[in-house]
């Protein structure tokens, strides 16, 4: 690897040292702590000059804290003379608020990716962003990863010609399609409509689902709502009850293990693009993404071309 440098930001330190192990560097020692006021300080305790640097952080919960630590993290490289600054956001926060659904509201999305853009990374990588056209909210060239081969391969073993791919939402449909497509099943959509930040509500289903066995996918699970309202709809529709639900980001907020798992769902498969601060219950079953993460550096520390690895658009 040419002076190929990971410093793993504090929301992603498990992942960002699992890559490092991947690629057979050590992650960069560095110290981020909050002094009494509560103020955030970063410091790298090695010399990251000339080095071509990968920044590890997702942006989930408190993803404001976590924004401004990779931010702080980016300006403490810059100043030490690294010649390259690579952003790899496993999960980008605030990416559902990428348009105004009511007048005079903030488009989240947007104010996020200015800010990233502030840290003068020559690129971003995301992954499964909740919309592939928030690619065009960064002003730097963004590598948009996929989990979703990766997750599909864990299922396939267990489905044959009596599943059903399902889209918990009109949103989900391309994605399901994807799922589809690689496990050779059809697929069925939800049409949700959100009550609240937590209530969902369910208006119809298209496609058969009778006597099938769903998997329900996802770009994210936050409150479960979504997920549960959809399992409700899919029971009553008369299918299998024999549930899995993937979704790339397992943000898993406020109650949301205890809802799930209070539902007939056999099995959840996620990824640990969002580190867990609590062990998972048996049911879910965690994909990890260093490996992904790992190619994709090695590719752009020897400028090769990231298309075997990129989300469909
Ligand atoms: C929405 O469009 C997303 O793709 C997810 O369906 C949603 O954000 C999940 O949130 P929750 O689990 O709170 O329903």
């Amino acid at each position: 690897m040419q002076g190929l440098c990971i410093i793993a930001g504090s929301a992603s330190t498990a992942l960002a040292n699992a890559v490092a192990g991947r690629l057979d560097v050590e992650p960069v020692r560095r110290t981020v702590e909050r002094f009494p006021d509560g103020e955030l300080h970063v410091e790298l305790a090695e010399s990251v000059r000339g080095k071509d640097v990968y920044l590890v952080q997702a942006l989930s919960p408190p993803a404001e804290a976590n924004l401004f630590e990779l931010l702080l993290l980016a300006d403490a490289c810059r100043r030490s003379g690294a010649e390259r600054l690579t952003a790899v956001v496993p999960y980008l926060g605030y990416a559902r608020q990428d348009r105004r659904a009511r007048g005079r509201e903030a488009i989240g999305a947007r104010v996020v990716a200015d800010l990233i853009g502030t840290g003068g990374f020559a690129r971003v990588v995301c992954l499964d962003l909740h919309a592939p056209a928030l690619e065009g909210f960064f002003a730097s060239p963004v590598d948009h990863l996929t989990a979703v081969p990766a997750l599909a391969d864990v299922l396939r073993a267990t489905y044959r010609n009596d599943g059903v791919v399902v889209a918990p939402d009109v949103g989900a449909a391309k994605l399901a399609d994807a799922y589809a497509s690689l496990l050779v099943l059809p697929a069925a959509v939800v049409h949700k409509v959100r009550m609240s930040g937590e209530r969902v509500a369910v208006r119809q289903l298209t496609g058969e689902v009778r006597d099938r066995r769903p998997i329900l996918v996802d770009d994210m699970i936050t409150t479960g709502g979504t997920i549960e309202a959809a399992v409700r709809a899919l029971l009553d529709a008369g299918c299998r009850p024999e549930i899995t639900v993937v979704a790339t980001h397992g943000l898993l907020v406020g109650g949301a293990i205890e809802r799930l798992s209070a539902l007939p769902i056999e099995r959840f498969v996620v990824t640990d693009s969002v580190a867990q601060p609590v062990a998972l219950p048996r049911r879910f079953q965690v994909v990890p993404l260093a490996g992904l993460l790992a190619d994709a550096i090695a590719h752009l520390n020897r400028g090769i071309s990231l298309q075997s690895l990129a989300a469909h658009r």
